[in-house]
């Protein structure tokens, strides 16, 4: 059995989990354990999993829970700190920063909405310290219309993620976009089961990635066919009506040259990249 589900198990007080998440969060949280880190967690409820997060890590962590009911507040006679706000309000963030500092693991389980769960991500990026991470639970209403959550929709956490991806490949140079805050600071996103975590940096993040060579003498400037795939294709058809196309040859050149000027999908591909999104949505 999981170390993390019989810390679930033994918690005095009641939560509730979603089974796939112990061996995930066993698996991101581990390099923690026994260090003394600054753990935040969003949604108190009854106080079950701040008591299974002090069993899991052991006592040198410092466990800090926000909820926007006050009545959380009765759970700091058990060692915990509480801050009591609105996980939705940027001004909640400026304060609970400016009074616990920087942190290194933040969970929101707190309203699972749009809002509240973008708004915590957005205001938090700045505080956590290098190697630390942004875990958002049940990222599953993202998808779903009822109870509230209005998804899916272009203003859900999931589809923000997706921008935050395009963020993190502006450390490429090829792409010639600016490296922003997000891209210096998260270097991956991992997607689970209603789980998203993001990962960030040991150190901040401030240079480009830079292409590497090894053998430099072997090096022998292979041709790329990444463009000929169908002047290969027309050429083989074609070959079988009129015979060989030497190679070398003025015509050869230029009908290559006017395949990789023209490596637009075609319509026949787009239909098939059609069919394979189609598969998806089964
Ligand atoms: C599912 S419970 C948390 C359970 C707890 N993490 C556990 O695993 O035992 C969700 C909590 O989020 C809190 N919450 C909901 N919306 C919130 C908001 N906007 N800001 C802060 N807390 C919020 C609720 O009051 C509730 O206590």
């Amino acid at each position: 059995m999981s170390i993390l589900i019989k810390s679930f198990n033994k918690s005095p007080k009641y939560s509730i989990k979603w089974n796939n998440y112990f061996k995930v969060y066993e698996e991101i949280l581990n390099k923690y354990k026994n260090k003394k880190i600054k753990f935040v967690e969003i949604g108190i409820g009854d106080g079950g999993s701040l008591f299974m997060w002090k069993s899991f890590f052991k006592n040198k962590i410092e466990i800090i829970g926000i909820d926007l009911n006050p009545e959380a507040k009765k759970l700091e006679k058990f060692g915990f700190k509480i801050a009591i706000g609105d996980q939705a309000d940027p001004n909640f963030w400026k304060s609970f920063y400016k009074k616990y500092g920087k942190i290194d693991v933040l969970l929101d389980d707190g309203g699972h909405k749009n809002i509240q769960q973008i708004t915590t991500l957005m205001e938090s990026i700045d505080f956590i310290k290098p190697d630390g991470m942004i875990i958002i639970e049940d990222t599953h209403t993202s998808f779903m219309k009822k109870k509230g959550f209005k998804n899916p929709s272009k203003y859900s956490v999931v589809n923000f993620s997706n921008l935050i991806i395009e963020n993190i490949h502006r450390q490429n140079p090829s792409i010639n976009k600016k490296p922003n805050f997000i891209s210096r600071k998260i270097e991956s996103i991992s997607f689970y089961d209603s789980m998203i975590c993001f990962n960030f940096f040991k150190k901040e993040k401030k240079v480009y990635s830079k292409l590497i060579e090894n053998n430099k003498k072997l090096r022998n400037y292979f041709t790329d066919y990444r463009h000929d795939g169908d002047f290969i294709r027309i050429k083989k058809k074609f070959e079988g009506k009129i015979g060989k196309i030497k190679k070398n040859t003025l015509a050869y050149s230029l009908v290559r040259k006017i395949f990789h000027r023209n490596f637009y999908l075609s319509l026949k591909e787009k239909l098939r990249i059609i069919k394979y999104k189609n598969l998806l949505k089964k």
